[in-house]
């Protein structure tokens, strides 16, 4: 049984972390999502995904009560928000971390004055705790000390969301959201960026809600799966499940010529096609 076979079976027994019940959201007679459900498992790393426009981004917005939603309800961390009072509310809004889709970071602002922003917000701590916060935050990413005092501008693609990263850590999230996080980000540079997602799971037993277009991040670090599709989750579950479900896209898309280039569980990796000059 491979590792990730593994996690998922332990998956099934441990807490559920994220709750999302029959949550409809729409903008004027638009229903983007319609009576979804969902959940996510203590400790794992779950890609969702789904075609451009689906309603990835709205989810994940709407699960961080930035967007209103016309029904259903979410439990977060075994927190309802619409029940919980202002304390329980604060508390809980702590151990989220959160790497949006667009503007990662505040331009005019350092590398270390960003990942403190969490801090001035919600802890109250002296400058030189949140300067070492802020540069043990930046190890941890796999970034250089001398980035700490770097603006966005001064970095590359990859710094620059290994930055964002550090900032959803700021405030050590058991719970991370990130939205495309290897988007625009070279294949290598992608690779290392699951690799480190990963290593922040196992050390710091971390669970990660990824919405990832990513082929490879899904068959490299992903425990488990949820696919987006008709307003709804169409399926979630392991590799394999996705492989055995009967739906046009969840075929062509697991299936498809871009999948193809990859290992997977139930056959050897297919030969490259020819190149055409
Ligand atoms: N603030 C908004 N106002 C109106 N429509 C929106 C808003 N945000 C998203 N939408 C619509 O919701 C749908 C899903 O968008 P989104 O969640 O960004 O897709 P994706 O799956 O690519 O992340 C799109 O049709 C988009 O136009
Ligand atoms: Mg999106």
């Amino acid at each position: 049984m491979t590792d990730a076979n593994e996690r998922s079976m332990a998956a099934k027994k441990r807490q559920v972390v994220l709750s999302v019940r029959d949550v409809t959201v729409g903008f004027g007679s638009n229903i983007v999502l319609d009576q979804l459900n969902l959940d996510v498992y203590r400790g794992e790393i779950l890609g969702f995904v789904g075609a451009s426009g689906t309603g990835k981004s709205v989810l994940m917005r709407t699960v961080l009560r930035l967007l209103p939603r016309r029904s259903g309800s979410i439990e977060i961390l075994g927190t309802d928000y619409d029940t919980a009072d202002e304390e329980q509310r604060m508390a809980l809004d702590t151990r989220l971390g959160v790497l949006f889709q667009h503007g990662a970071l505040f331009s005019s602002l350092t590398v270390k004055e960003n990942i403190q922003l969490p801090m001035r917000e919600y802890l109250d701590l002296p400058q030189s705790l949140m300067d070492e916060l802020a540069y043990l935050k930046i190890e941890m990413v796999g970034l250089a000390p001398d980035a700490a005092d770097k603006y966005p501008s001064e970095l590359s693609g990859g710094m620059i969301k290994r930055a964002a990263l550090a900032r959803a850590l700021a405030l050590d999230p058991d719970l991370v959201f990130l939205d495309e996080p290897t988007s625009g980000l070279d294949p290598i540079g992608a690779a290392e960026f699951d690799l480190l997602i990963a290593r922040l799971r196992d050390t710091l037993g971390l669970t990660v809600y990824m919405v990832t277009h990513d082929l490879d991040s899904l068959f490299s670090v992903c425990d488990r799966i949820a696919v987006l599709g008709g307003k709804r989750v169409l399926v979630e579950g392991t590799l394999e499940d996705m492989f055995a479900f009967d739906d046009p896209w969840v075929q062509s898309y697991f299936r498809g010529k871009r999948a193809r280039s990859v290992v997977r569980p139930d056959q050897p990796a297919a030969q490259p096609e020819e190149e055409v000059n």
